[in-house]
C-alpha cells in the first residue's frame, strides 16, 4: 500500500558506446536492448542517445492500483497532465523535463548478507583469519540502484512535485539547497538541488561494504585516472560511505554502502542540516567540480539555445 522502490533510470548521453563501456566497467551487466542490470535489482539503467547528457526518465514501483489512483489525484491537483491506466502512470516534471513513471510491481527483496567480521579493540571477531576484504578477487558488481540527484532551476517547485505530487517522503533537509526524499526504506532515493541549469548530477549504486567501494573505484581508475571525482569518504546525511566517479558524458556515478535505512517512519526524525553537514562527515574535501560540474556552463549555453 505504498511506494516501495526506485525501479530504474533512463539516462540520455551523446556517446552511447563509450558510456555503455563505462557502466560495464562499473559493474553493471549490459542486456541486448540498451538496458544494464544490477545483481539484485535487475534492469535498472537504460542509456539512450540525446544531444546533451540528461536524466530522461525515473521509474518508481508501487504496491497496488490504489497507489496509482492516489498519485494520479495528487498530481492532477497540481494541474499536471497525467497519463494513467490503472496500474501505471506517466507524468512530466514541468521544470526539469524528467518523466516520472510509476507502476505496480513487486518489492525488491535482497538476499540477507551477514556483515563481514571486523576486528575491534578487545574483540578480535575474525579469530586467526585475514580480512575478507583483502581476499576478494572477483569484479565488483552493484547490487541495486540507490538514488539519483538532479539539479533544478526551480528547486522548490521540483521538490513539491516529488513530495506533494508523487508522494515521496522527506528524510532530511538542507534549507534553500536540497531535500533528501525517499520512495523506499532507503534514506534517500531522489534529491533535487538548486542549480543554474537542469541537469543530472549523479546516480548512486549500492555495493556490499566499504571494501567493495574501494575495490570497485580502484579498478575503475586503474586505466582511467580521469574518472576520479571524489572519495573515499562518509556522508553525514544518510551516513553512507561513498566514492564518486565520472562517466564519459560527465554524469557522476557513486558506489555506496551502509546508507541509513528508515524501516519505521515513526522512529525517524527528519532534521534540518546546515551547509557544513550537507556534504560529508569525513574524507578529502570535495573538488569544486563536484558542486559545479565542469560542463555546467556548456549545458547552460545549450539550454539557452534550445527552442
Ligand atoms: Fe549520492
Amino acid at each position: 500500500m505504498a511506494l516501495h522502490r526506485l525501479n530504474s533510470l533512463t539516462v540520455g548521453v551523446p556517446d552511447l558506446a563509450s558510456t555503455m563501456e563505462y557502466y560495464r566497467d562499473f559493474g553493471l551487466r549490459p542486456e541486448t536492448d540498451g538496458w544494464l542490470s544490477t545483481l539484485d535489482g535487475g534492469r535498472q539503467l537504460r542509456l539512450v542517445a540525446t544531444p546533451t547528457r540528461r536524466l530522461v526518465e525515473l521509474e518508481i514501483g508501487v504496491d497496488d492500483p490504489d497507489d496509482i489512483g492516489r498519485m494520479t489525484r495528487r498530481l492532477r491537483a497540481l494541474d499536471l497532465d497525467v497519463n494513467a491506466d490503472g496500474d501505471r502512470l506517466s507524468v512530466l516534471e514541468p521544470i526539469s523535463g524528467v518523466r516520472v513513471v510509476a507502476w505496480v510491481t513487486g518489492r525488491l527483496v535482497q538476499p540477507h548478507l551477514p556483515a563481514p567480521p571486523y576486528n575491534a579493540p578487545g574483540d578480535p571477531a575474525r579469530g586467526s583469519t585475514r580480512a575478507p576484504g583483502i581476499l576478494r578477487d572477483t569484479p565488483v558488481r552493484p547490487r541495486k540502484l540507490g538514488h539519483v540527484v538532479i539539479g533544478s532551476v526551480d528547486q522548490p517547485a521540483t521538490e513539491r512535485f516529488f513530495t506533494d505530487g508523487v508522494g515521496l517522503k522527506v528524510s532530511d533537509v538542507v534549507p534553500g539547497t536540497a531535500a533528501f526524499m525517499r520512495c523506499s526504506n532507503d534514506h534517500h532515493n531522489v534529491l533535487v538541488s538548486q542549480a543554474p541549469v537542469n541537469f543530472l548530477h549523479h546516480t548512486s549504486w549500492q555495493v556490499d561494504d566499504i571494501d567493495e567501494i574501494g575495490r570497485g573505484a580502484t579498478a575503475m581508475l586503474r586505466e582511467h585516472p580521469e574518472r576520479h571525482v571524489w572519495g573515499l569518504g562518509r556522508h553525514h546525511i544518510g551516513s553512507n560511505f561513498f566514492w564518486y566517479l565520472k562517466d564519459p558524458a560527465g554524469n557522476f556515478a557513486e558506489y555506496y554502502s551502509d546508507l541509513d535505512c528508515i524501516v519505521d517512519d515513526a522512529l525517524w526524525k527528519p532534521e534540518v542540516w546546515d551547509a557544513a553537514h550537507s556534504l560529508y562527515s569525513w574524507g578529502p574535501p570535495p573538488p569544486p567540480s563536484f558542486i559545479e560540474p565542469d560542463d555546467l556552463a556548456a549545458l547552460m549555453a545549450g539550454a539557452h539555445q534550445a527552442p
